[in-house]
């Protein structure tokens, strides 16, 4: 055989493998946090979870702990057709979307990806949201909806200070987007400007969703006990429901919010110093937001690429590959694109997936600069997977103290491409979980679409609620 992911075993007939093999691993070592250092990390959200919920600890909170104003998960009583943005994943997308209270279903009806060009990304917020209108009302006219007006939820999925579900101010950029003079303001007043600047249709209600939010939610239809969402895609965070009276934020002590924790911007004080690499302090450097969303950059799908390509040019210069030659891909940021992980670690096809992506990136390599890039791959996706087991973990045993209960059952809705698209992440992620929130048990469902789908859930909940308030 070729070579597995631990390619460079100890016993390599040749001398020079085994202490290439050791030289690898030593500046492999600091991506490998034992159980121990996994537990420490959840014992340092949890105090920053407890921070970010305070009433006079919030606004230096580096975990926001954002009330959503989500109070009721589905019921299964919900139904009626929606509009849906969501911005803030891989694409932007308006989507049409119908939920059927006789099949317990949420359909998405119809829906169409609008690209934001990166001049977009970086613009100013008026062309960001002229744009944002622009593909609404495109897709209205498709689907001749343009007519009837339907109320809208918007997946935003951006740190946002609500108000009220619909009244959302942005905290700050994330992920590659900085359009000037939105920070600050309120969302939904942008969107409604920007449609009445251009006259020619409007929207009834909006109801503001993170995308953890619409996850959570989407699941929550299928499964009652879906009380967590959780994304690893571009950009990585999770919501859950916390009981009001820990809520100190918002009037009332009775039932339950949504809070959306944006464990993105975990260690942005500085507390996560002896988990962070060498690479990792690079790619926060190099980023257009330095010194924000540590944690996120240690574990999404807008970083993972890049840790990786900094560690492979780390061992060039060290001549421990390719034989110390690197090339002109190798040197340019954001060459090695995330899903690369992704496909050189597929079980079967992996290896061959590295040698074409080698050979892409112009590298002159041989067999063992193949699997050394695999363990690298590996190393780096690991640390991801289970960084997020520790933050998931503190979130269940939040949870389950919270109730006062001895053993807690209860189900995450997950979305993003890292989870959906690696090969074995999820398990790595679930296997962690395990171990760290031993009295939980944790079932883990694929949300279909929760961006979508799940802000028109969070307008029908909303709209149920309202109902339910008129009839009593
Ligand atoms: C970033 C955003 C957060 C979002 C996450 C996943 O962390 O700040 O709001 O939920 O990405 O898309």
């Amino acid at each position: 055989s070729d070579c597995d992911s631990s390619p460079l075993v100890n016993q390599g007939p040749f001398g020079s493998e085994l202490s290439l093999t050791l030289q690898v691993q030593k500046h492999l070592e600091p991506f490998r946090l034992s159980l121990e250092k996994l537990q420490d990390v959840s014992a340092r959200l949890r105090k920053d979870m407890i921070r970010g919920l305070g009433k006079h600890s919030h606004h230096r909170a580096s975990v926001k702990m954002l009330p959503t104003f989500v109070r009721a998960t589905p019921d299964g009583t919900e139904k009626g057709d929606f509009l849906a943005l969501d911005l803030g994943g891989t694409n932007f997308r308006v989507l049409h979307v119908r939920v059927l209270e006789e099949e317990q279903r949420v359909l998405k009806m119809d829906s169409q990806i609008c690209a934001i060009p990166q001049d977009i990304m970086l613009g100013t917020g008026e062309k960001l949201f002229d744009h944002i209108a622009a593909c609404l009302a495109e897709f209205l006219d498709s689907q001749k909806l343009r007519g009837q007006t339907l109320p809208l939820g918007f997946t935003f999925s951006f740190p946002c200070e609500q108000k009220e579900i619909d009244k959302s101010i942005l905290i700050r950029w994330t992920k590659g987007f900085n359009c000037s003079g939105v920070e600050g303001e309120d969302v939904v007043n942008l969107l409604k400007e920007a449609i009445h600047r251009r006259g020619d249709y409007d929207i009834s209600s909006v109801a503001m969703v993170n995308d953890t939010v619409g996850t959570m939610m989407s699941c929550g239809y299928r499964d009652q006990s879906c009380e967590i969402g959780m994304i690893i895609g571009t950009g990585t965070n999770a919501c859950y429901m916390e009981e009001m009276k820990n809520v100190k934020r918002v009037e009332g002590e009775d039932g339950r919010m949504c809070i959306n924790t944006e464990w993105g911007g975990f260690g942005d004080d500085g507390c996560l110093k002896d988990v962070l690499t060498e690479f990792d302090e690079e790619v926060d450097k190099t980023s257009i937001n330095p010194g924000v969303h540590t944690f996120e950059k240690m574990i999404s799908g807008m970083y993972l690429g890049e840790i990786v390509r900094l560690v492979l040019l780390k061992l060039t210069e060290e001549k421990l590959l390719f034989r110390g030659c690197p090339s002109e891909a190798l040197l340019t940021p954001g060459s090695f694109e995330t899903r690369f992980i992704s496909e050189i670690e597929e079980p079967d096809s992996g290896l061959e997936n590295a040698k074409k992506i080698l050979t892409k990136l112009d590298l002159d390599w041989d067999l063992v600069d193949a699997c050394v890039a695999r363990l690298v791959c590996d190393t780096v996706s690991s640390r991801s997977a289970r960084l997020c087991a520790a933050a998931l973990a503190t979130i269940v045993n939040r949870i389950r103290i919270n109730r006062g209960l001895d053993h807690l059952k209860t189900t995450v809705g997950v979305d993003g491409t890292v989870y959906r698209k690696h090969p074995n992440f999820s398990d790595e992620l679930q296997a962690a979980v395990r171990l760290l929130a031993p009295k939980c048990d944790v079932t883990f469902l694929i949300s279909e679409d929760g961006s979508g789908k799940g802000a028109a859930m969070v307008t029908a909940v909303a709209q149920r609620l309202a109902l339910q308030s008129l009839c009593v």
